[in-house]
C-alpha cells in the first residue's frame, strides 16, 4: 500500500514520513506545493530522498497561478470575509492542496493520503473534506491524531533516533505556528495564546510596521474586468503576479496586518496573526469597482449572502453543492464588474479614491443637487415617501 503525505519538507511533516513508513510499512509519496510561501523547494525533494523515497514518488507542483486564479480570485469576487475580518488565505489553500493530492494518488496507486495538521484545528477538517469529497473510498491518516508524539520533546527525539536533521531555531519551542502562502501568512500559538498580550514585532514577516511606512503615500491604479483585477498601474499581470506586485506595495505601506481572535469549527477559539498586504488592497480595490458598477439590489444580496460564502471556506466546504451555488450567483453578478480603481496607499491603509467603469450606473446628472434638467422629478420622492410612510402612520395612530 501507498500514501501520498502533504509534504513540507520542514520538521514535522519529515517526522510523520518516517513515523509513516514505520507505523504503516507502506510506501510515502510526497507532495509539495508552491502556493508562493516563498521557501526553497529543492531541499524537500533531497530530504525525501535521503528518507529513501523514490524519485519517481516526489511531487514538487508550482500551484501559484491555479492558486491565484481558481481559489482566490473566485473569492475575492464575494469580498469574502470570516467574522468580518479574516481574508481567509489558509482556509482557502487547503482545497487546492487535498485536491492535487487525491490527483496523485489516483497517478500513482495509493489508497491513502495524510497531512500534518493537529487534530484540534480546522486544516484537519478542510483537508479530508476535500478528500471525501474528491475520491469517497481514500483512506485517511492524520498522524498527529494518532501517535504519542505528544509533545516537542518526543517529536525531536524521534527525528534525532531516525537521523532526521533537526534545524537550530527547532530544537527548543518554537515561538509560534505559521502557515504562508501567495496570500498571506498567519501565525498562531505559544506567544500569541494570551489574547490580551500584543503581538510582538518579531513575529511579523511581510509588512512594514505601518509606524515606520514611507512618509507619502503613493498612488496605484488597478483594472478589474468580470470582476477580476487584470493590471497594476496600467501593466497587465497574470493572477500569480498580479498578487505578488500588491503584496509588494503592501509590504512597503504596511496594509493588512489583522489581529483576530476567531472561532474555530472545531468549537474553540483561536487568536492569530494574520498578514494579508496584497489581499487586503485587492478587497477594497474589488469594493470600489463594485459600488459603481453593480445594482443596489445585486450589492446587497451579494452582501447578504457574503458571510454565508465564508463560512463555507472556512469550514472546509469548497467542494460541496452549496458553495458551488453560491459561486455561480456570484459570479453572474461580476458581468460588467469591468474599470478601473485609483487608490492611496498609505501607512498601513489602503484608500479608494477614485473608480471608472465602462458599465458604470453612476449619473452625475441624475444625482446633481445642481440643475439637474428633468433627469429626476423632485415632485415623484413625496409619493415615494407618503406610501412608505403608512404603516407607520398608522401605527402611530394605534399608539394614539
Ligand atoms: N486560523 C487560521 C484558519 O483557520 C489559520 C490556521 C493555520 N495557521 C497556522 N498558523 N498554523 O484558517
Ligand atoms: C492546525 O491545527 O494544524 C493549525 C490550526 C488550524 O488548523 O486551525
Amino acid at each position: 500500500n501507498r500514501v501520498v503525505l502533504a509534504y513540507s519538507g520542514g520538521l514535522d511533516t519529515s517526522v510523520i514520513l518516517k513515523w509513516l513508513q514505520q507505523t504503516y510499512s507502506c510506501e510515502v509519496v510526497t507532495f509539495t506545493a508552491d502556493l508562493g510561501q516563498g521557501e526553497e523547494l529543492e531541499p524537500a525533494r533531497a530530504k525525501a530522498q535521503l528518507m529513501g523515497i523514490k524519485p519517481e514518488h516526489i511531487f514538487i507542483d508550482d500551484l501559484r497561478e491555479e492558486f491565484v486564479k481558481d481559489y482566490v480570485f473566485p473569492m475575492m469576487r464575494a469580498n469574502a470575509l470570516y467574522e468580518g475580518c479574516y481574508l481567509l488565505g489558509t482556509s482557502i489553500a487547503r482545497p487546492l492542496i487535498a485536491k492535487r493530492q487525491i490527483e496523485i494518488a489516483r497517478q500513482v496507486g495509493a489508497d491513502a493520503v495524510s497531512h500534518g495538521a493537529t487534530g484540534k484545528g480546522n486544516d484537519q477538517v478542510r483537508f479530508e473534506l476535500g478528500y471525501y469529497a474528491l475520491n469517497p473510498d481514500i483512506k485517511v491518516i492524520a498522524p498527529w491524531r494518532e501517535w504519542d508524539l505528544t509533545s516537542r520533546t518526543a517529536l525531536i527525539e524521534f527525528a534525532e533516533k531516525h537521523q532526521i536533521p533537526v534545524p537550530k531555531d527547532k530544537r527548543g519551542e518554537s515561538p509560534f505556528s505559521t502557515d504562508a502562502n501567495l496570500l498571506h501568512t498567519s501565525s498562531e500559538g505559544k506567544v500569541l495564546e494570551d489574547p490580551w498580550e500584543e503581538v510582538p514585532d518579531y513575529v511579523f514577516s511581510r509588512t512594514v510596521n505601518p509606524e515606520d511606512a514611507p512618509d507619502s503615500p503613493e498612488i496605484i491604479t488597478i483594472d478589474f474586468e468580470r470582476g477580476d483585477a487584470v493590471a497594476v498601474n496600467g501593466e497587465g499581470l497574470s493572477p500569480a503576479s498580479l498578487l505578488a506586485k500588491l503584496n509588494e506595495l503592501g509590504r512597503t505601506h504596511g496594509i493588512g496586518r489583522l489581529d483576530l481572535l476567531e472561532n474555530r469549527f472545531v468549537g474553540m477559539k483561536s487568536r492569530g496573526m494574520y498578514e494579508t498586504p496584497g489581499g487586503t488592497i485587492l478587497h477594497v480595490a474589488h469594493r470600489g469597482i463594485e459600488q459603481i458598477t453593480l445594482d443596489r439590489g445585486a450589492a446587497h444580496l451579494k452582501d447578504e449572502l457574503m458571510p454565508r460564502y465564508a463560512e463555507l471556506i472556512y469550514n472546509g466546504f469548497w467542494f460541496s453543492p452549496e458553495r458551488e451555488m453560491l459561486q455561480a450567483a456570484i459570479d453572474h453578478s461580476q458581468d460588467k464588474v469591468t474599470g478601473t480603481v485609483r487608490m492611496k496607499l498609505y501607512k498601513g491603509a489602503a484608500h479608494i479614491i477614485g473608480r471608472k467603469s465602462p458599465y458604470s450606473l453612476y449619473s452625475e446628472k441624475v444625482v446633481t443637487f445642481e440643475d439637474d434638467q428633468g433627469a429626476y422629478d423632485q415632485r415623484d420622492a413625496e409619493g415615494f415617501i407618503k406610501l412608505n410612510a403608512l404603516r407607520l402612520r398608522l401605527l402611530g395612530r394605534r399608539e394614539g
